[in-house]
C-alpha cells in the first residue's frame, strides 16, 4: 500500500482522513485519491530527469476526472489526451494548450479541427490516412498542424497481451521502416509540420528492457531523419511506467531517466513523456461495503456493493488489487473469494483472499486503483456509479457524487409511438 495510506488507531486512512468517515458521508463505493501522493509521484520522476527538458504530459485516460488533472496541472504537468473530450477536460481543469498532446489512433474530423482551433503542443499521428485528414484540415484552416508522428517499433512490451502496443499485431502507430518514407510524404503534404517522432509501447511495463529495445530503435530513426534534413525537435517517449499492484517492482524513475539520457544523449531536443498510471494508480484507493457474507459448502463468500461495474480491471485483465479491511480486525484471518452484486460469473475481485471476520456494513479497500478503474466505471446492472473523493492532507472533498439509476436514464426516452400504448 502506498504511504499516503496508513492505518491510525486501527483505522484505514488517506493521508489526514479517515476511510471510514468519507464512506460514510460519500456513500460507497467510493474512490479516494490522495493529491500529496500524486504529487510526489510526479516529482520523483521531474527530479530524475532535471538537467534534461523534458515536460511530462499526464495521459488523463488513467483518470480524468477534473479535481485529479488540476492537482497534477498545478504541479507542472502537462495533459497527454485521446479525444475531443479528453482536451475539452484538460483545457477545463487548466491545462494550457501549450502543454497538451492529441493521440489516438482515429481522430475525427471535428476532433482535429477542435485541436487545431485551440493551437495545442503537438498532435501524434497514427497512420498515412489520418496525415493526410490532418493535411487536409489544417490547410483548409490556414494553420500548420505540428506533427509527431508515432512510430510503432514492433517490440515485446512484456507487459499483458491486452496493454502492448509496439508490437507488429498492434493497431498503433506506423511501421518503423515506413517511417522515412511517410516523413518524405510529409515535406509534399500542406498544413502539416513534422516537430518529432513519438513512441508508446504499452502500459504496467516495470522492466527497462523494453523501453530499451523500443527507444534505441526510435532514437536511431529520429538521428537519421535529421541526417536527412527533417527538422525535429522533439521525441515523444510515451509512458506505460509500471507500478505495484501485489509484488511488482515498480519502475524506478532515476533508472529510467539514465536509460533515456544515455540513449538520447547529443540529441538536443525536447523529451516529452505521456505517464498515466504511474501517476495515481497507487495514489488512489477504492472504498467498498460488504453487503452480505455467504457461506457454501465449499467456500466463504464476501459479497461487495462495488462491482466489476466500479473497478472492472479484475475482469477485464485479470488484474489482481490488494484488498484490506478499512477497519484493523484482529481475528483469524481464513480465505474467502471476494466478489461484486454483477450477475456475471466475471464480477470477481479476488478468490482466496486472506482476510480477518468480516460482515455486512463493514468496509474493504482496494488498494492502487486510482488509475483505470473510475474512468471505466459503467452503469451496467444500473447500480450506482461510485463516487469520487480527493484528500490532500487533512482536507477532503467530493469531486464526484454517485450516479444513482435515475440520473443514469435521466437523458433516455421513450419514442412517442410507444408511449401511445400502455405497458401491459
Ligand atoms: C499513447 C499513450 N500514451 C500514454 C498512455 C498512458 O499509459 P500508462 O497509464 O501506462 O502510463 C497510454 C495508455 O495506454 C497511451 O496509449
Amino acid at each position: 500500500m502506498c504511504n499516503a495510506f496508513q492505518y491510525r488507531d486501527g483505522i484505514l486512512c488517506c493521508e489526514d482522513v479517515s476511510l471510514g468517515d468519507i464512506a460514510d458521508r460519500s456513500g460507497t463505493p467510493v474512490y479516494v485519491y490522495s493529491a500529496g501522493a500524486m504529487r510526489d509521484r510526479l516529482h520523483e520522476y521531474v527530479r530524475a530527469f532535471s538537467g534534461q527538458n523534458a515536460l511530462f504530459c499526464y495521459a488523463l485516460k488513467a483518470n480524468s476526472n477534473l479535481a485529479v488533472i488540476r492537482t497534477l496541472a498545478q504541479a507542472g504537468a502537462g495533459a497527454d489526451t485521446v479525444s475531443m473530450g479528453e482536451i475539452r477536460r484538460a483545457l477545463a481543469a487548466g491545462v494550457p494548450p501549450s502543454k497538451i498532446v492529441f493521440a489516438g489512433v482515429a481522430k475525427t474530423d471535428d476532433e482535429i479541427r477542435f485541436a487545431l482551433q485551440q493551437s495545442i503542443l503537438q498532435i501524434n499521428v497514427e497512420s498515412l490516412p489520418e496525415l493526410k485528414r490532418l493535411s487536409a484540415i489544417a490547410s483548409s484552416m490556414g494553420v500548420d498542424a505540428p506533427v509527431a508522428l508515432r512510430v510503432n517499433p514492433h517490440v515485446e512490451a512484456k507487459t499483458h497481451d491486452k496493454t502492448s502496443t509496439g508490437r507488429k499485431q498492434d493497431k498503433f502507430g506506423i511501421a518503423h521502416d515506413r517511417v522515412p518514407e511517410i516523413l518524405a510524404h510529409m515535406r509534399e503534404l500542406p498544413g502539416v509540420k513534422a516537430v518529432g517522432l513519438h513512441m508508446h509501447i504499452g502500459s504496467q511495463i516495470t522492466a527497462l528492457d523494453p523501453f530499451e529495445a523500443a527507444y534505441a530503435r526510435g532514437i536511431r530513426l529520429f538521428r537519421d531523419m535529421r541526417a536527412v534534413g527533417h527538422p525535429l525537435t522533439t521525441l515523444d517517449l510515451g509512458g506505460g511506467f509500471g507500478v505495484t499492484y501485489r509484488d511488482e517492482q515498480p519502475l524506478d524513475a532515476q533508472g529510467y531517466a539514465d536509460l533515456v539520457a544515455r540513449l538520447a544523449s547529443g540529441l538536443d531536443c525536447r523529451l516529452l513523456f505521456e505517464p498515466g498510471r504511474a501517476l495515481v494508480a497507487e495514489a488512489g484507493m477504492l472504498v467498498s461495503r460488504v453487503i452480505y457474507r455467504k457461506i457454501t459448502d465449499d467456500r466463504q463468500f464476501l459479497i461487495l456493493d462495488a462491482g466489476m461495474n466500479t473497478l472492472v480491471r479484475p475482469a477485464m485483465y485479470d488484474a489482481w488489487h490488494e484488498i484490506v479491511p478499512v477497519r484493523e480486525n484482529g481475528g483469524e484471518r481464513l480465505p474467502v473469494d471476494v466478489v461484486g452484486p454483477i450477475c456475471e460469473s466475471s464480477d470477481v475481485f479476488g478468490r482466496g483472499r486472506m482476510l480477518p471476520p468480516l460482515d455486512s456494513g463493514d468496509l474493504v479497500a482496494f488498494g492502487s486503483a486510482g488509475a483505470y478503474g473510475a474512468v471505466m466505471a459503467s452503469d451496467y446492472n444500473s447500480r450506482p456509479s461510485p463516487a469520487e473523493v480527493l484528500v490532500d492532507g487533512g482536507r477532503w472533498a467530493l469531486i464526484k457524487p454517485a450516479r444513482q439509476a435515475e440520473e443514469q436514464y435521466a437523458d433516455e426516452s421513450i419514442p412517442a409511438w410507444l408511449d401511445e400504448v400502455p405497458a401491459a
